[in-house]
């Protein structure tokens, strides 16, 4: 059975705001703050802009950048439906490079909803300018999704993609037009994903013949937390938030560091664990039903102030201002 992934959006459920004094310590920097929404959700909701508000009074002074990928509302959420995710990550890398306040930071951090975690990573993998310090993710599917959702009955796109991924996953067309097709991963059948899949075999370097440069801007983060919803029953299998693998015909979970992407370090998990950079969270409820207490205490605990020291920096060989934790 065919299925898509339905309309994900956060509580809409006012948050409270409290104004606080600015962080005035000359020791510190404040980095701005990246957000990429998730499937369904777009730039303009209410409660994607509450969490920006949070952001901003859990560290006053944080910038904070809604990823959009249109100019309006249902534009952009019609692109997380639709388009050719390499063509969108190229767009994003533009928008933050050209962003007058990220591409001076000296670092960024970046935080991303269900798929706009694993399009977050990808934009690490292979753009990382300006770098992203601190990686958080919620509900992510980095190890893609087996199954999909479906479709609440009045949702025009959702039901339009659907009907695309029935005339075939792998085929071209829907490779580079239907986004949740370019992170199908069924491990029962790899092979055709290994061959066809235009996102996610590629930035978790599945194929043969690795992207070193994946690995190496990856291994420059400075953390990369990954939160799993307990209860997820949207995106299937919901341990893929922890890049675990999921075996559906026997409930066996294979954890990272069981899986040669990590024994071979196909993209610097293993050099991130190794320095104690990878944090594996769990917390209770549905996919995406995250409540303030959560948001603020990982805001406070990966997007707090960092102290600034001089560091080489990361695309190139000369010396540069990288933030480290204060
Ligand atoms: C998708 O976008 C990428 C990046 O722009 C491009 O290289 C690729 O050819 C596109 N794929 C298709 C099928 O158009
Ligand atoms: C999943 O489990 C079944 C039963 O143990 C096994 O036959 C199958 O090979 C497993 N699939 C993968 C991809 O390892
Ligand atoms: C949520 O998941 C946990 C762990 O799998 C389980 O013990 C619990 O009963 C689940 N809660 C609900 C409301 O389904």
């Amino acid at each position: 059975m065919l299925r898509l992934i339905p309309i994900i959006s956060l509580a809409t459920s006012a948050l409270t705001l409290s104004i606080k004094p600015t962080l005035n310590d000359a020791e510190t920097t404040q980095l701005p703050l990246v957000i990429w929404h998730g499937l369904g959700d777009d730039f303009e909701r209410d409660g994607l802009n509450s969490v920006a508000d949070l952001a901003k009074t859990t560290n006053p002074g944080t910038y904070v950048h809604i990823i959009q990928l249109e100019e309006t509302g249902s534009g952009d959420r019609q692109a997380t439906f639709f388009g050719n995710v390499s063509a969108q990550l190229e767009t994003v890398c533009a928008q933050l490079a050209s962003d007058p306040i990220l591409s001076t930071a000296p670092a960024i951090n970046a935080l991303g909803f269900s798929q706009g975690g694993q399009f977050l990573r990808g934009y690490v993998e292979r753009c990382n300018t300006p770098a992203v310090h601190n990686l958080v993710t919620f509900g992510s599917q980095h190890n893609g999704i087996s199954e999909f959702q479906s479709c609440g009955m009045s949702d025009w796109f959702c039901n339009a993609a659907e009907s695309l991924l029935r005339a075939g996953t792998w085929t071209d067309f829907v490779q580079s037009h239907v986004v949740p097709a370019q992170y199908f991963r069924d491990p029962e059948e790899l092979e055709p994903y290994l061959e066809n899949s235009a996102f996610l075999a590629d930035i978790n370097n599945e194929r043969e013949e690795k992207q070193e440069d994946y690995k190496r801007r990856l291994s420059t983060l400075n953390g990369f937390a990954m939160y799993m919803f307990e209860n997820d029953t949207v995106a299937v299998p919901k341990e893929s938030a922890h890049f675990a693998d999921f075996n559906s015909t026997d409930g066996t979970v294979t954890p990272l560091q069981k899986r040669k992407i990590y024994t071979e370090d196909w993209i610097g998990l293993k050099v991130l664990d190794q320095q104690d950079k990878l944090d594996f969270r769990t917390i209770p409820g549905e996919h995406m039903q995250l409540s303030e207490d959560v948001l603020e205490k990982a805001f406070k605990e990966f997007f707090g102030p960092v102290s600034s020291v001089v560091m080489p920096a990361q695309e190139d060989e000369s010396p540069g201002l990288i933030a480290q934790p204060a």
